[in-house]
């Protein structure tokens, strides 16, 4: 969705009714970038150009594609690009509307990043849940196959790849980057340690990328229309357009692109329609998926782009923006992602399993009105032994948030304690009169 002013990219062909097609992608130019990486570029030159544009990962770390990409070894041997379509993050939506509404640009990008990385065999990874996409994913694999976008000598290149598609069976851990490659190897999804990274010990224990759905999406734009251009998109180190998931307490909620650095006031209010019901203000807002921290309403004078939101002490995250209005309490919503956690922790690190499993014994404890005042400093101390001492990102993924909250509505918490009750227990949920 976008309001008409800015020009779409990653969405440009949504319009079409047809446009999950074969036949709409190549009206549109597809597939003519990776004609032209496989024709007239090296893989080392489309590594170089994907450096040069600055684009960083969208899964939700923010790291540069290209550096990714260039720390895979050369030469012969096998080695592998993995796509992350297991979409999970709270809030965001974003990977689904791209493989449902147009798989051959995720398909296109992700064919140039397997040359570029010198991979002849790509595994798609995607969620479980995500039945419909699955179908049209497979649709487009075969439809790429029958045209000689995918198998032997692709293009008449001399260049062969294999494109496996497997779908997960529901676990918001396999999203992870390594808990991905230990389920597409068939075991339990538990995040590895690391280092060894993948880029030296991935997927069969071979070399590999691991790219999210939106990063290789930007891809076709990079090698069609050069590093200079897209590097023109955005912000300095925050390069080109972004897809931003608005949900919760916004008129229009929906997938909206704009160029990495849009206000963030100027998304909910302009774009996504302002706030749900007059009489209801903003009251806070996660600007990056469930795992970020949350930030107030006299907070949202912010750049919505990596850098900018790093500085405002949250991050970028997936883009997931999770509006909340004054109904919400924080102590309710803070349990209800504290559940999530736990129920999501694979259970390998202890202050993760039993971290999480404390703050939804302490949260429920003060939403009931049974909370004592320590129990927000306990709260702040199960974060500092979380974060930071865990296997994977999981740990920070929840003790971030977690600090925010309480820090940032610190009264809301007190309030809890000192009146023995949650003061907003029967408040209209969205869209509710
Ligand atoms: C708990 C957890 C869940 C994650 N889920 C996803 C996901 O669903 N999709 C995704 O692309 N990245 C996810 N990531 C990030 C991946 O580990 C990895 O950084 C990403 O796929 C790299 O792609 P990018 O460089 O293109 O951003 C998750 C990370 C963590 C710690
Ligand atoms: S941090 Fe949590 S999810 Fe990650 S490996 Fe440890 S227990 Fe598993």
């Amino acid at each position: 969705m976008t309001d008409g002013r800015a020009q779409t990219l990653l969405l440009k062909n949504l319009h079409r009714s047809d446009s999950a097609t074969l036949e709409a992608y190549l009206q549109g130019g597809g597939y003519r970038a990776l004609a032209r990486a496989l024709k007239e570029m090296t893989p080392e030159q489309v590594v170089e150009e994907v450096k040069a544009s600055g684009l960083r990962g969208r899964g939700g770390a923010g790291f540069p594609t290209g550096m990714k990409w260039g720390f895979m070894p050369k030469g012969p041997g096998p080695k592998y690009l993995v796509l992350n379509a297991d979409e999970s993050e709270p809030g965001t939506f974003k990977d689904r509307l791209l493989l449902e509404r147009d798989p051959h640009l995720v398909l296109e990008g992700f064919l140039i990043g397997c040359y570029a990385v010198g991979c002849h065999h790509g595994f798609i990874y995607i969620r479980g849940e995500f039945v419909r996409p699955y179908r049209i994913l497979l649709q487009a694999v075969q439809e790429a196959r029958a045209r000689g976008y995918v198998g032997k000598n692709l293009l008449g290149s001399g260049y062969d790849l294999e494109i496996t598609v497997y779908r997960g069976a529901g676990a918001y851990i396999c999203g992870e980057e390594t808990a991905l490659l230990e389920s597409l190897e068939g075991k339990l999804g538990h995040p590895r340690l690391k280092p060894p990274f993948p880029a030296q010990v991935g997927l069969y224990g071979k070399p590999t990328s691991v790219n999210n759905v939106e990063t290789v999406a930007n891809v076709p734009m990079i090698v069609e229309m050069g590093a200079n251009w897209y590097g023109n998109i955005g912000r300095p180190k925050n390069t080109g357009p972004k897809l931003f998931c608005l949900s919760g307490h916004v008129r229009r909620p929906g997938v909206y692109e704009f160029p990495l650095g849009i206000p963030l006031r100027e998304l909910i209010y302009q774009h996504a329609g302002g706030m749900l019901r007059d009489d209801r203000p903003l009251k806070a807002v996660v600007p990056g998926g469930s795992s970020v921290p949350v930030l107030r309403a006299d907070q949202i004078d912010v750049l919505m782009d990596f850098d900018s939101l790093a500085a405002a002490g949250t991050l970028l995250g997936s883009a997931g923006v999770i509006v909340m209005d004054d109904s919400v309490c924080m102590v309710d919503a803070l349990l209800n992602l504290a559940r999530f956690y736990a129920h999501e922790s694979c259970g390998q690190c202890t202050p993760c399993r039993e971290g999480t499993g404390w703050y939804v014994q302490i949260l429920e404890r003060l939403e009931r009105g049974a909370g004592r005042k320590s129990d927000l400093d306990l709260l702040l101390d199960l974060s500092d032994r979380i974060q930071g001492n865990t296997i994977c990102p999981l740990g920070d993924a929840v003790a971030m948030p977690v600090r925010s909250y309480v820090t940032q509505f610190r009264e809301e918490f007190e309030e809890h304690v000192a009146t023995r009750r949650c003061p907003r227990a029967a408040a209209a949920a969205p869209g509710r009169a």
